[in-house]
């Protein structure tokens, strides 16, 4: 009898990177079982028209019964697995929430989730976890950043970024149990697709990008021509760098690294090897969407009076301050191992596809009407 191709249970298929990442996987033929939050008919709607988006008939692998869609959420909503064996997880869902604010996120999700999660795998005889994390569980460190658990445990910014450390340390002692094995893959900011520009998620970078294009709606004047001219304060460092990593080759490097075996055991980051600076970014920004007049300042100086074109900006700055101000280098030993081994490029972000990915969320109106144009 043949042997059924190995089956993967999958959490965050909906997400920016899940969605991307499922379609990778049904490619190369996995069987995928794939956990929607509930009311499943909701959520199942809106992973086919995600996967519409990037081009994949969802309908066809559900009717071939390489893909089930079961209902399900973390914590404390997991199926109850009658699908037959399990040969591994790939945990990509998680609460992208910065701060706790009353909700119990993201502690609920990302660590009590984790733990559900884990108590699982162990019902399950599922002895093979691929957990996607963040870069940022690195907290307050700044220099050489390893592909290793950091204990004991840094600073954080943000309770996101603590909830990914501390899951991390709830599988690594899985991990270190039985003939378990642990694979986590470390993004940093994700942004969309390198080629297209494409993105279902219009966060933290995003909101930036556009409150810059609404200063130059407010203060476009007819005077300069196109130009426009508004000084004012930025805060933050123009040399530090910003990790931005292109969801085609995050969900790419996880595919390769859930398919073959000998790369399971170890931690990757998925990571920009070259970032830009902020003053990159700035000049990009500056360049695209025709305004000039913003100059850099240390971030702690920024208590005082502010005008108004540096309160819209700042606005911004609440939700992605946590990265303008940290600047870590982040080592990329295993990532580089895979990337020469299966040659895979990381597509740089020159100034042609910052343009791109501009132009993407100008069209979409910064994801305000992104469901609209699913329909
Ligand atoms: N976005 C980034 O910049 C970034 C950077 C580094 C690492 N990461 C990590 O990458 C992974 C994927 O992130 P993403 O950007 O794709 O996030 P996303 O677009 O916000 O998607 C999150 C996914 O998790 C699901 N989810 C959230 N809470 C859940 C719960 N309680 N139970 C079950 N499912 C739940 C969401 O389901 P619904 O669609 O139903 O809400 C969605 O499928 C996460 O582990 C995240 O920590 C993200």
């Amino acid at each position: 009898m043949e042997r059924p191709s190995p089956t993967t249970f999958m959490t965050g298929a909906t997400g920016l990177l899940g969605h991307f990442v499922l379609r990778e996987l049904l490619g190369q033929g996995r069987r995928i079982i794939a956990m929607l939050r509930p009311p499943l008919s909701d959520s199942r709607l809106r992973l086919h028209r995600l996967m519409r988006q990037i081009h994949v008939d969802l309908d066809r692998y559900v009717e071939q019964g390489q893909l089930r869609l079961v209902e399900g959420a973390l914590p404390d909503k997991l199926p109850d697995g009658d699908w037959g064996p399990t040969d591994d997880i790939l945990s990509c869902a998680a609460s992208l929430q910065l701060f706790a604010n009353g909700n119990e996120e993201p502690h609920r999700t990302n660590v009590v989730g984790t733990e559900r999660l884990l108590e699982w795998a162990d019902r399950h005889g599922v002895g093979r976890i691929h957990a996607v994390s963040t870069a940022y569980v690195c907290g307050s460190h700044t220099e050489s950043v390893g592909e290793v658990i950091h204990r004991p445990q840094p600073e954080f910014k943000t309770e996101y970024e603590r909830s990914k450390w501390i899951a991390e340390t709830r599988l690594a002692e899985w991990g270190g149990r039985g003939d378990h094995v642990l694979t986590i893959t470390r993004p940093s900011f994700l942004v969309r697709d390198s080629q297209t520009g494409y993105t279902s998620q219009f966060g933290g970078f995003y909101q930036l990008a556009r409150m810059v294009s609404i200063l130059k709606d407010q203060y476009a004047s007819g005077n300069n021509g196109d130009a426009t001219y508004v000084p004012l304060r930025i805060p933050g460092r123009p040399n530090d760098l910003q990790n931005f990593v292109p969801v085609d080759f995050a969900s790419r490097m996880i595919t390769e690294i859930v398919l073959d075996e000998s790369l399971h055991g170890r931690i990757y980051h998925l990571t920009d090897p070259a970032p830009p600076t902020n003053d990159d970014v700035k000049r990009c920004l500056e360049d695209y969407f025709n305004i000039h007049g913003g100059y850099f300042i240390d971030p702690s100086r920024t208590n005082g009076d502010h005008s108004e074109a540096e309160a819209l900006l700042w606005e911004a700055y609440e939700v992605i301050t946590p990265r303008v101000t940290h600047n870590p280098v982040f080592r990329q030993d295993n990532t580089r191992g895979v990337m020469d081994a299966v040659g895979i490029e990381f597509p740089a972000l020159s100034r042609d596809r910052f343009f791109t990915l501009l132009d993407f969320a100008v069209a979409r109106r910064w994801g305000l009407r992104a469901d609209r144009s699913y329909a």
